[in-house]
């Protein structure tokens, strides 16, 4: 998916300074390196000036919806810099101060998507004390009244990446500026904070009007991972470094669904290394959380959605927990290179998935990626079709089915190629070597060439690295992935079209991947009968995995299967996932006035409920003709 967005930034020429050339780039000291690029959604000159700590002093307002109170950042600056450079949106800055004394500062012009740069006058400082608050629409923050939850108070969190966070705190938002921080939230008596730090203050600590709870996050992240919730939300434990929050009414749910979370720490830490975050728990949104997950150090981010009741989801788990080494640890410097972040971690998903769950499911989670990547080549412009983006794009601009499916598979032709031992070697110390640094494209090709190729040409020539990393759609040496199980699914389907009984289906001896297999496979135009059939059979309006009733609802949408409307329209209205919300509504949209009818009448109801995200994406979607 495409979203247009307007982009000032990646037009202003950049200096290819790289940050080495101020020595104030921390570890990143290697000289016979590509250099760093500059970024285009931030702006930032951080070889000027940058940001090495933030502490965060707020209060939630639950009344006005905003976030209030002060950030002091500690940075780093050349003996003559001037100034520090912030990225900042919709941000009201009381004042700013400066070693102690008031600052002169000046904030630009803003993007919708980048906001505006914040330029403070240092005066020789190495600290400054920004007072400020949030919009009560800041594109990072949800806010929920007391009646969009279950628990019946109200809810915040949080949603950093791409480059929101400078929606709620002012500092240089951009993935090659890693940061410290801390942060003492204040909230109201009866809500409690999790965040993606260390709690030190487990049963808060009273504060004026309400309970305050400090963190703090000694290791230098990017900013995209900071991160914060509130509200009503209980623990429980799922081992000894592992554990799930959410508001109470899933908590139980939420620790029975992803018991397996230690064993995926243990699979994760032999193949690449030490877990070096101390804790990792998960926090089960509200259902309007609008991704899967969202890997916040120590504290990822999940939607409910993945709470199938039989742990057939918990591979978005695998997925978030595998960040904590690609993108958490080693970081895409850029968002044009996001696909280090994502291809990477979805390639470590699916051995994670393999150690725990088995080969054969390791093979069909390829093969639904392999028919992503085609959808991807057949229906892309040419360009989104690179893991290396290129040209002038927003920072989500990309296509997940390239980031992410392309990515994993240039990772396992590597393995196939080299073999799997010694590619999990080289990344075990890929991690090691670039821990808490930022990567590139160029970097990371480099450095597999120095440690593994080694000038070996047959080798070099096989792989063809320079094709996948920069070239369009798929080099030669890729390979399609084979599933027995899929086979089997395949002879179903045939026997299905060929006038079989949606009765005579083995559906209950399949899993998720399996009925996902089935019902993306059948044909793109059913007759009502065979929709009845399926659904008398099968029972797919009711069935809670929400994979499964998002495959039969874009089926049934594409064939105005009205009988399936009421699950849809509460498929829509009871969680805002953009994987699942934003194509369904795409899909309604294509069925002339019968689905724009259904679409707008189902949509009024839903926006409310949506994070600001989602609702962006689906008002471009139900208002263009
Ligand atoms: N980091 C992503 C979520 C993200 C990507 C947020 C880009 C903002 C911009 C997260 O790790 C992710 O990939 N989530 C997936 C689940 C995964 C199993 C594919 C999702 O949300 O569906
Ligand atoms: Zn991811």
């Amino acid at each position: 998916m495409l979203a247009r967005r307007t982009l000032l930034a990646a037009a202003v020429a950049a200096p290819a300074l790289s940050a080495c050339a101020t020595g104030m780039s921390g570890s990143d000291n290697r000289a016979s390196l590509p250099p760093l690029p500059h970024d285009p959604h931030s702006h930032a000159r951080p070889d000027e000036a940058r940001v090495l700590h933030v502490a965060l002093d707020l209060r939630a307002d639950f009344e006005r919806k905003v976030l209030a109170g002060t950030a002091t950042l500690t940075i780093a600056a050349k003996a003559d810099a001037r100034e520090i450079v912030l990225d900042v949106l919709g941000l009201t800055i009381h004042s700013v101060r400066a070693g102690g004394a008031e600052a002169q500062f000046v904030v630009g012009e803003s993007d919708e998507e980048l906001g505006a740069p914040m330029t403070v006058q240092l005066n020789g400082a190495r600290t400054i004390v920004i007072n400020y608050e949030t919009s009560p629409s800041a594109g990072a923050l949800q806010w929920l009244d007391a009646a969009q939850t279950a628990s019946g108070k109200p809810f915040l969190f949080s949603q950093g990446e791409s480059i929101l966070t400078r929606t709620w705190v002012p500092t240089q938002d951009s993935p090659g500026i890693r940061q410290t921080y801390e942060a003492r939230i204040v909230v109201p008596q009866d809500l409690k904070t999790v965040m993606s730090a260390q709690m030190l203050t487990p049963n808060g600590e009273a504060a004026d009007g309400g309970r305050a709870w400090r963190y703090r996050m000694e290791h230098p992240i990017p900013c995209y991972l900071f991160a914060l919730a509130i509200g009503d939300l209980a623990f429980r434990s799922t081992g000894p470094r592992t554990g799930v929050w959410s508001e109470p009414t899933t908590v139980d749910a939420a620790a029975n669904e992803f018991v397996d979370m230690e064993r995926m720490l243990e699979v994760a830490e032999r193949l690449y290394g030490p877990y070096r975050w101390g804790r990792y728990d998960v926090l089960v949104l509200p259902p309007s959380f609008p991704y899967g997950g969202m890997e916040n150090p120590r504290m990822t981010f999940a939607t409910p959605t993945i709470i199938a009741g039989d742990r057939s989801l918990v591979s978005v788990i695998a997925h978030e927990m595998a960040h904590s080494w690609s993108g958490n640890l080693v970081t895409n410097a850029v968002w044009a290179d996001s696909w280090l972040n994502e291809g990477f971690t979805t390639y470590i998903e699916g051995r994670i998935d393999e150690a725990l769950y088995g080969t054969e499911q390791y093979k069909m989670a390829q093969i639904l990626t392999w028919v992503g990547i085609q959808n991807a080549i057949r229906t892309g412009p040419p360009d989104v079709t690179r893991l290396h983006l290129i040209g002038e794009r927003g920072a989500d601009d990309s296509n997940g089915n390239i980031v992410y499916g392309k990515g994993a598979l240039f990772l396992r032709t590597i393995e196939g190629i080299v073999g799997r031992g010694a590619f999990d070697v080289y990344l075990k110390s890929y991690f090691n070597r670039f821990a808490f640094q930022p990567m590139t494209t160029e970097r990371f090709i480099a450095d597999f060439r120095e440690n593994v190729v080694r000038g070996n040409q047959s080798l070099e020539a096989q792989l063809q690295l320079d094709a996948w990393a920069y070239g369009t759609g798929l080099p030669s040496n890729a390979i399609e992935p084979h599933s027995d199980a899929f086979d089997r699914v395949a002879e179903q389907v045939a026997a299905f079209n060929g006038d079989g009984a949606a009765s005579a289906l083995p559906w209950s001896s399949w899993g998720t991947m399996e009925r996902q297999r089935f019902l993306q496979t059948l044909p793109r135009t059913e007759t009502r009968a065979r929709l009845d059939q399926l659904e008398q059979a099968l029972q797919l309006n009711e069935t809670g995995n929400s994979e499964v009733l998002f495959d039969w609802l874009s089926l049934a949408v594409a064939n105005r299967y009205e009988p399936a409307i009421p699950a849809l329209e509460h498929f829509l209205t009871s969680q805002g996932r953009g994987k699942f919300v934003r194509p369904l509504y795409a899909a309604l949209m294509r069925q002339g006035a019968w689905g724009r009818t259904h679409a707008r009448r189902i949509y009024a109801e839903a926006r409310r409920g949506y994070h600001p995200i989602v609702v962006a994406a689906v008002d471009r979607i139900v208002t263009a003709r």
